[in-house]
């Protein structure tokens, strides 16, 4: 049998949306299988079909080790051999680390729980995995980074012959992507299949051994890594070639907009760091995840409290320093977190979009419909969102296109600062350039813009200054005709130059 599995003709529709159009995925023991495709291209939902979360429309087959595949939801198909580290990690987060490994499958004596005996295997998959936590911790003090092998510990621990990892390197530091690659590396060495999804081409090079392509819910092909390149693999997704993937618009840059000097922290994340930026610049701050990049900008925007440290805009010192207060002032911060800052899930796209230009939608002081309809409509063509309309509820639409409604939604209040931490993450090719594209026009309006990026190509490619942080304090500063890798590396890991 040359396939552990074969996915073939699969289509799912949902109400207004056809998320899938008979699309085939194949998959062969012990290989790194890459999922490709843009934001809505129906990748996390095949995924979804194969967990038994969504039930495939009529005419699609699924076969497991050459046998027919059937599962009605996430504990059978991990009993069957398949299981799944999804998107968006949402572990139950006081459940301790023991319980989460053998929810649904508890080990029994007598018919009741043997917590004793959970406890032991899980400090011995535990022990096996390299991870240093003890088993009655709970999820809530672990990192996404631990959640995540916690979830790899579970799959092995079934004896998963396919893992689907759904962006497992979205939210964890560049260390932790090294030591997931060698449980990847690991687990192919045992025959195990890995379904990869992720939008970062530098990973799917370094990892994965094949590549299959979705575009709009279609299938457009399947190749192996050797025989493909990142241009090439573009070409599959976006349908037409993109030359230049970091564009950059001129712009004129003038006085000094934004300060925030000597700022420091409270908890001591972030220490004595002074920048600024001027009208029509692009300052970026490199660093790795973890540096205290996000710390900074949360400080300066008044989410955490500062022991020093004083903000102005365009000359004027800011007295009282809270979110709404800065909103006032013109600046808005695009946070990196869009679920915990940035958006409710629950709500539409209209009403995330006009939620903080509240004031924008108001109609002789009432807050008119029609007229946010019309403003996130706007936002909607102008950002290429995918949504059946602005009624959809946000929850629904995929990760990527999610992100840019977090981004619509500060643009709409006009600010003259735009800090964006992470804009980019979880966002295809094609969109990014778009982003990119948006950020330069913001710039030529006479805006300035702080843009926090893990990924250095996309600030050497984008912005006109970078500031570097490294634990907690400013490393460095390089202007555009100073860019380098190496010399961003360098000060990201602080080592004298
Ligand atoms: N529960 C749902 N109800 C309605 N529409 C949905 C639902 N889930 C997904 N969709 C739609 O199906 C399409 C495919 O979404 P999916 O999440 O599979 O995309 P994706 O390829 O994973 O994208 P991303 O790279 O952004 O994560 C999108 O248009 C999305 O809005
Ligand atoms: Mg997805």
């Amino acid at each position: 049998m040359e396939y552990i599995l074969e996915m073939k003709n699969i289509s799912k529709t949902f109400p207004g949306v056809k998320a899938l159009n008979g699309v085939e995925l194949k998959v062969k023991p012990g290989e790194v299988h890459a999922l490709m495709g843009e934001n809505g291209a129906g990748k996390s939902t095949l995924m979804k079909i194969l967990m038994g979360i969504y039930t495939m429309d009529d005419g699609g087959e699924i076969l497991f080790n050459g046998q027919p595949y059937h599962v009605h939801n996430p504990k059978e198909a991990m009993d069957t051999g398949v299981a799944m580290i999804h998107q968006e990690l949402n572990p139950i987060l006081d459940m301790t680390v023991y319980e989460n490994i053998f929810v649904g499958r508890e080990i029994r004596k007598n018919g009741i729980v043997d917590k004793r005996a959970e406890i032991e295997e899980a400090k011995k998959l535990i022990a096996d995995s390299g991870l240093h936590v003890s088993p009655t911790e709970t999820l809530r003090h672990l990192t996404v980074a631990q959640c995540q092998l916690i979830e790899i510990i579970k799959a092995i621990s079934v004896n998963a012959k396919v893992i689907v990892m759904d962006e497992p390197t979205a939210a964890i530091t560049d260390r932790e992507v090294e030591l997931l690659f060698g449980h990847i590396r690991k687990l192919k060495a045992q025959g195990v299949a890995i379904i990869y999804i992720s939008h970062r081409m530098d990973e799917i090079f370094a990892i994965c051994d094949s590549v299959t392509v979705y575009r709009d819910g279609t299938y457009i092909g399947c190749g192996t890594t050797k025989e493909l390149d990142e241009a090439a693999l573009i070409k599959m997704m976006v349908g037409r070639e993109i030359t230049d993937v970091f564009p950059k618009l001129d712009a004129q840059i003038g006085e000094v907009m934004f300060e925030a000097k000597h700022i420091t922290r409270a908890d001591g994340k972030v220490k004595d760091v002074s920048i600024s930026v001027r009208k029509g610049e692009i300052l970026g701050i490199g660093g790795l995840v973890g540096a205290g990049r996000s710390e900074l900008v949360e400080g300066i925007f008044g989410m955490h409290r500062l022991s020093g440290g004083e903000v102005y805009v365009k000359g004027r010192k800011v007295r009282t320093r809270t979110p709404s207060d800065m909103i006032k002032e013109g600046v808005a911060l695009v946070t990196e977190d869009r679920k915990v800052t940035g958006l409710n899930l629950r709500g539409t796209v209209n009403d995330n979009i006009s939620m903080v230009a509240i004031r924008k939608a108001l109609v002789n002081g009432l807050y008119s419909q029609g007229k946010a309809r019309k403003l996130s409509q706007e936002y909607i063509e102008k950002l290429k969102i995918k949504t059946p309309s602005g009624d959809q509820i946000v929850n629904n639409l995929s990760g990527g296109n999610q992100q840019k409604i977090v981004i619509a939604k500060w643009l709409l209040n006009d600010p003259d600062v735009i800090i964006m931490d992470e804009p980019t993450r979880g966002i295809d090719v094609g969109a990014k350039r778009d982003i990119y594209l948006l950020i330069g026009s913001l710039v030529q309006q006479g805006k300035a813009v702080i843009l926090i990026s893990s990924e250095i190509p996309e600030l050497m490619g984008v912005c006109d200054r970078i500031a570097v942080m490294a634990e907690g304090h400013l490393s460095g500063e390089i202007t555009r005709e100073n860019f380098s890798q190496e010399t961003i590396m360098t000060l990201a890991s602080d080592i004298a130059v």
